[in-house]
């Protein structure tokens, strides 16, 4: 099965002063921290061992957040990035942890909002060799990794952060690796920013043609909240849809309850913890539902 890796670190130079003292995943989307939505996406696609790697300072808070991951039937770990040296450096930290496994790469401010586990997107799982990755179509792709398809829809090129339009598919922050993602983040030389770039490991998947891509337009709202903007568009959305529904977007354990990762007995126990909040009577219901 594969592993799971969540990337937490980074400045989130973007967004300060907000992130002078707090990281970025753990400031507020509506209702619960940014890091709960990635941690949902690999929850939904059912991967139970997931690493998180952070800078040092904010381990303790992460931890004090999500624990060891038996509260939601997985096994969490934590691993240091002290400095942004790159997203593709997540993948050299995590060597150990994957011994040779496969991974979902998700980055940690990175909401997908919808259906992510769509037989298409859950075939990709199984895929042995190389890599897949998601894309969307945007409005402003220069904020992004691009992809350019060829007429038969396969990638043809891919670009970080285009000057120019070339295309209008960004590249999303969830990525599928075979074991060889790790050797290949090692032999990467720091781009012009000085960050060993997570779209070189893609460019090296794509000219052994071993990169296949999934597009998410149909079944995905997906949102990048590493700009103000963005971090509010995020909020709003997330906000706009759980009060039209009644649903909850990103509810690790009725996520987990529902994969049956977890009881009835530690849902109940859970839904302590979280006191009077309307994420804690959203639990409630849940409970009641199934007594
Ligand atoms: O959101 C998707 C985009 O993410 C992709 O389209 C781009 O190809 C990819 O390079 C990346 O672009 P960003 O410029 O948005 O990445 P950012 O620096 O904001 O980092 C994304 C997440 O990764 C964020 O949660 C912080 C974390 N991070 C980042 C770096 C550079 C780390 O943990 N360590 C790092 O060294």
């Amino acid at each position: 099965m594969r592993k799971g890796i969540i990337l937490a670190g980074g400045d989130g130079s973007r967004l300060f002063p907000l992130t002078f003292s707090v990281t970025k995943q753990l400031l507020p989307i509506h209702d619960k921290p940014m890091i709960y939505y990635p941690l949902s996406t690999l929850l939904e696609l059912e991967i139970k061992n997931i690493l998180i790697i952070c800078k040092e300072k904010d381990k303790l808070q992460l931890n004090n957040l999500l624990g060891d991951g038996s509260n939601f039937g997985i096994t969490l770990s934590y691993l240091t990035q002290n400095k942004p040296n790159g997203i593709a450096e997540g993948l050299v930290i995590a060597e150990d942890f994957l011994s040779g496994d496969d991974c979902v790469f998700i980055l940690g401010d990175n909401l997908f909002i919808g259906q992510f586990e769509s037989k298409v997107i859950k075939n990709e799982l199984y895929k042995k060799n190389g890599a897949t990755i998601f894309s969307y179509k945007v409005n402003d792709p220069e904020r992004y990794g691009v992809v350019i398809l060829d007429k038969n829809d396969e990638p043809k090129e891919i670009f970080e952060k285009p000057k120019k339009f070339i295309s209008e598919y960004a590249i999303t922050g969830i990525y599928f690796y075979d074991q060889e993602a790790v050797n290949i983040a090692k032999t990467l030389k720091p781009s012009k920013r000085k960050e060993l770039e997570i779209t070189d490991v893609n460019k090296h998947y794509l000219s052994k043609k071993l990169l296949r891509v999934v597009n998410l337009d149909k079944n995905i709202t997906w949102l990048d909240a590493g700009t103000i903007s963005s971090f509010y568009d995020a909020s709003h959305l997330v906000s706009t849809i759980e009060i039209r529904t009644g649903r909850k977007i990103a509810c690790l354990e009725e996520i987990s309850f529902s994969k049956k990762f977890i009881s009835l007995d530690l849902l109940k126990k859970n839904r302590e913890r979280y006191g009077p909040s309307n994420y804690g009577k959203y639990l409630e219901k849940i409970i009641n539902k199934n007594f």
